[in-house]
């Protein structure tokens, strides 16, 4: 472990100092504990974040397959898919490591209750609908759950707590993401505690070499796993391992494929899918130029009217072969809880810094090919961002309601 002048060199050089201010008043063991996470904690991701700007390439429309070409396929895109399931060849991957902030709950957002008159859990919706397709195709699918060091032993306890809601539970993997400091918008670290820096989850785009750090990439090769779902947590009505999804993807021979819907209206808050110098990419909506939002194809339609809903279907072979290469660093603006200079709590009101994230629609762009599969939006998205007004509980409520779920 690191020495009282090393943390200092390594703290200087950074230019966050502060972070030794309460130093002297520690006892010995939470000395340790801040010298452990300061030898521990990446600093350069606030530097680097602030030099990644978002210099796109020259964006131009893809082609997604939309609802009529999917019904005309429909029969044989299942037919594959239900045989890669059965083969074993499909996992999923669900993402849970972020910290819910909006919803403003203290568990790990899967824990929230969304029924009504009964209980009925995030993780359980997700659960269920998995288990739709386990049934019906009749084998089981291997579910990898990322957490992160705020919410792991919470969520890996309720899991338990609830017997897993009827799944198998040998078929559950779980595994832990990395952590980044959290900033005030100078860029200076917050302090937790006096013996602890802030820090939050890194983003949802580090997921596979977390996975791959956790020991992981060996049950997947020796299961034979060969396409990975990755998913959202907080979407309740989402398909997950899709064989009708899973068929078109691999019966096109694409590296990953895209659930998208139909834009509600051109300023819709969605990142949409398009391409950049010829390669799968998304556009996050506050980079959508005017320009992009009303431009048409050759039917008159909006040429980027496909957003992404957080569920992509993953090569395998294609995420080992960019493992290696690093995301880019999105800065992101969140409330965190700190202590000011004289070490009083702050519980902030508004967004107060920065959080420094990898996101996983990153990865996409660095694949060679991309299917954005449209789905039909009351029936498969259901975000719970927020506590009411949209996507929050309420209007996922509404939603479950319309697709015959019992609240
Ligand atoms: P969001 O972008 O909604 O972030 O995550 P969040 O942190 O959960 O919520 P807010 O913004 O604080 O309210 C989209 C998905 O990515 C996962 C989340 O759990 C969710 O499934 N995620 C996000 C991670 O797994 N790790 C992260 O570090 C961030």
């Amino acid at each position: 472990m690191m020495t009282y002048t090393e943390a200092y060199k390594k703290l200087e050089r950074f230019d966050q100092l502060h972070v030794l201010k309460f130093y002297d008043e520690l006892s010995p063991e939470e000395k340790e504990e801040l010298l452990r996470q300061i030898d521990e904690t990446d600093f350069s991701v606030i530097t680097s974040a602030k030099a990644s700007g978002s210099e796109k390439g020259k964006i131009s429309p893809i082609s997604v397959l939309q609802l009529d070409g999917i019904e005309e396929r429909r029969s044989s895109f299942e037919k594959t898919g239900a045989e890669l399931i059965r083969q074993g060849k499909v996992g999923a991957v669900l993402l849970a490591g972020g910290m819910g902030t909006r919803l403003g709950s203290d568990n790990p957002k899967g824990m929230y209750n969304i029924g009504i008159t009964r209980e009925l859990f995030i993780f359980e919706c997700l659960i269920n609908n998995l288990l739709d397709v386990v049934k019906k195709v009749g084998a089981p699918i291997k579910l990898f759950i990322m957490t992160s060091d705020k919410n792991h032993e919470a969520t890996v306890a309720f899991f338990n707590e609830k017997n897993y809601f009827g799944y198998d539970k040998a078929q559950v993997h779980f595994f832990m993401q990395d952590m980044a400091p959290a900033t005030d918008f100078d860029g200076k670290v917050f302090m937790e505690t006096k013996s602890r820096m802030a820090t939050s989850p890194n983003g949802n785009g580090g997921w596979f070499s977390s996975m791959k750090r956790g020991g992981l990439l060996t049950v997947i090769n020796e299961a034979g796993i060969e396409w990975l779902n990755v998913f959202a947590v907080d979407n309740v009505l989402q398909r997950i391992a899709d064989p009708c999804f899973i068929g078109a993807a691999a019966e096109g021979g694409y590296a990953v494929g895209s659930k998208v819907i139909k834009k509600a209206s051109p300023d819709e808050r969605v990142g949409v899918m398009c391409l950049e110098d010829g390669r799968p990419s998304i556009v996050e909506y506050y980079e959508l130029s005017d320009e992009m939002r009303d431009q048409l194809d050759e039917n008159g339609e909006p040429a980027y009217n496909y957003g992404v809903i957080l569920n992509y279907l993953f090569r395998e072979k294609d995420l080992e072969a960019l493992a290696e290469r690093t995301l880019p660093l999105h800065i992101v603006k969140k409330k965190i809880n700190h202590i000011d200079a004289d070490g009083n709590a702050v519980i902030p009101e508004a967004e107060n810094g920065f959080k420094y994230e990898n996101l996983v629609l990153d990865m996409i762009n660095m694949l060679e090919s991309c299917i954005p599969f449209e789905v039909v939006r009351e029936h498969e998205f259901a975000p719970v961002k927020n506590r009411t007004g949209v996507d929050s509980v309420d209007s996922a409520r509404e939603l479950l309601k319309r697709n015959g779920v019992a609240l």
